[in-house]
């Protein structure tokens, strides 16, 4: 669905180009000749180019890429960003589709590498290792490698594509394994001049360093991910729902939760949701909504602090792992499709740091009413036993300091119709509300959840040397000049 209020800011959102508008073109034109029709689709009408234009963020629906190409191998895509670079066109690499931020998947009047054709997997038990190409959903991968009772470290919900990894990833388990990008053994990347490339510990030790959670397309395209799977059963896991007036007990169990759990099986989420009805004095314009998960069948205590809150449903039950990462209900990330927009916070559980955070975001949404849709603030620990994990993998691009801290996702949802004026104006007023929340010092901002204004990569220790080494792999500024993504500046 197109929001048809999009061409008003379609100007506010497109961003400068140096490309001239026949680059796309031409660049299509040499692909349809080089890999065939059937892997690169000119016609808008075609149903396969509709179905690659659907991002999580619909306004970036409306853009109009040149063509799409549908690549069926890392020499595919290494063809296509030689051709993409002589054309001196625009692209963008797509995943998932889930990024929010305009042109980091999406791309207008250009070439769109969609990877969804990539999804071949395997397992081998010997090594205990999993590969997977970057095309499908973390559901799929998950639903594939539970035949053999093992997993892969990535999305909390099945919707979300393989860019996670790349950014990072926060999973249900990493508070046992480390983000996704930790259990990263092998990676194949095409990099932007086109080479085909193996990164791992000991090749190019710097690219795998900085694919590690250093942003996706901003060294190359990975074509493929050799990681440690993790041996997966039966877990205790559900939502518990309650109502607003519980707010401030449920704040301080979560924070309590941060500071005290040592469990690296019990992971949670934390998710006070805002609608843009009347109060009423009934309270139904907020919700609060735990995803509790446990890795294995018995919870012990890990969770007492919550159930034993008053609330108003509790679906905590045995499942296996692809119904966890369903949770609440099969399809909700299908759903929350909209006008998404993502800010990220992350702050020390002291000084009641999580109860000002949501005081201070309660009360822009009281005094915002009509200008969102939706709005949530989700509170997900980083556990002492979760940089652990990281750091007896050799670290990530983050080299995360210690835990226990917490990363915030601020989500904004605005409703269909508003001016381009107005839809400027509460982004901003939101983006200075996560602004004035204060983040603490020392501390990374988790890009896979961050605005792309907020310049997340500058908040890393290890910012020089993703900028030495962006410089290596990109040394031209393809990348930089010709799609979206983080600034290295
Ligand atoms: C509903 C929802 C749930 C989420 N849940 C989680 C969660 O549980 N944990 C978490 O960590 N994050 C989560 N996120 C954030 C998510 O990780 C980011 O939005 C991520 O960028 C999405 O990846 P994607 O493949 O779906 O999206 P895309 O937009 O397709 O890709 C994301 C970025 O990575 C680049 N990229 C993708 N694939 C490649 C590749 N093969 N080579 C080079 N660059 C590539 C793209 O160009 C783009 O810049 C969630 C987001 C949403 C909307
Ligand atoms: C097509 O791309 C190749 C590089 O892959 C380049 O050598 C050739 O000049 C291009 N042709 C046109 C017409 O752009
Ligand atoms: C997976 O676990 C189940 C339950 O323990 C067991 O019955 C089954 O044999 C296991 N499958 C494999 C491939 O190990
Ligand atoms: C539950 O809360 C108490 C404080 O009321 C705290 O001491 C305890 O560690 C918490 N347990 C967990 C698992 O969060
Ligand atoms: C918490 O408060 C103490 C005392 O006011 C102060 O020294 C400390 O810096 C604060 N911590 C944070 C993270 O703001």
């Amino acid at each position: 669905m197109i929001p048809f209020y999009l061409p008003l800011l379609a100007g506010a959102l497109i961003h400068e180009t140096t490309a001239s508008t026949a680059a796309g073109p031409a660049a299509c034109t040499n692909l349809t000749t080089k890999l065939g029709s059937s892997k690169v689709v000119s016609s808008q009408l075609n149903l396969q180019y509709i179905e690659s234009l659907e991002y999580w963020n619909t306004l970036q629906d409306a853009y109009k890429p040149s063509c799409v190409v549908y690549p069926a191998s890392a020499q595919d895509v290494s063809t296509a960003l030689q051709a993409i670079r002589t054309a001196d066109s625009r692209f963008a690499i797509k995943a998932g589709g889930h990024n929010p931020n305009t042109f980091f998947s999406s791309v207008d009047a250009g070439v769109l590498l969609d990877m969804s054709k990539m999804t071949a997997k395997s397992y081998d038990p010997d090594t205990t290792l999993a590969t997977y190409e970057p095309g499908g959903v973390f559901g799929d991968l998950y639903e594939y490698y539970v035949q053999y009772n093992r997993t892969v470290v990535g999305a909390r919900l099945a919707g979300v594509g393989t860019g996670l990894a790349l950014g990072g990833g926060m999973s249900y388990l990493s508070p046992q394994y480390g983000l996704a990008c930790d259990s990263f053994r092998e990676l194949e990347i095409v990099l932007p001049s086109g080479e085909i490339v193996t990164a791992s510990e000991s090749s190019h030790p710097d690219l795998f360093f900085a694919s590690r959670g250093g942003g996706g397309n901003a060294y190359g395209v990975v074509t493929k991910y050799t990681v440690q799977s993790r041996p997966i059963g039966e877990l205790y896991a559900g939502n518990v729902i309650y109502a607003f007036p519980q707010k401030d007990t449920v704040i301080e169990a979560i924070g309590n939760f941060i500071k005290y759990n040592t469990d690296p099986k019990a992971a949670i989420i934390g998710t006070y949701e805002k609608l843009p009805t009347p109060d009423l004095n009934l309270n139904l314009d907020e919700a609060i909504i735990m995803f509790l998960v446990y890795d294995g069948p018995d919870s012990g205590a890990a969770f007492d602090n919550f159930t034993s809150i008053p609330h108003l449903l509790n679906t905590l039950s045995i499942k296996t792992y692809p119904e966890v990462v369903n949770m609440p209900i099969p399809l909700s990330t299908e759903l929350s499709r909209g006008a998404n927009i993502f800010r990220v916070g992350v702050h020390r559980p002291e000084n009641n740091s999580y109860s000002t955070a949501l005081d201070k975001w309660r009360s822009w949404a009281e005094s915002n009413k009509g200008k969102y849709e939706l709005l949530s603030l989700d509170f997900q620990p980083v556990p002492r036993s979760l940089t652990d994990a990281s750091k007896s993998q050799g670290g990530n691009a983050m080299q995360m300091p210690d835990g226990p801290w917490f990363w915030l996702n601020y989500l904004i949802t605005t409703p269909p119709g508003m001016s381009e004026a107005d839809y400027n104006a509460v982004q901003e007023s939101y983006r200075d509300l996560v602004a004035g929340t204060g983040n603490a010092e020392g501390l990374p901002l988790f890009i896979n959840d961050a605005n792309v204004d907020q310049d997340p990569l500058s908040s890393f220790s290890t910012f020089e040397r993703l900028k030495g080494i962006k410089k290596v792999y990109d040394p031209d500024n393809f990348f930089v000049e010709k799609t979206g993504g983080w600034s290295f500046e």
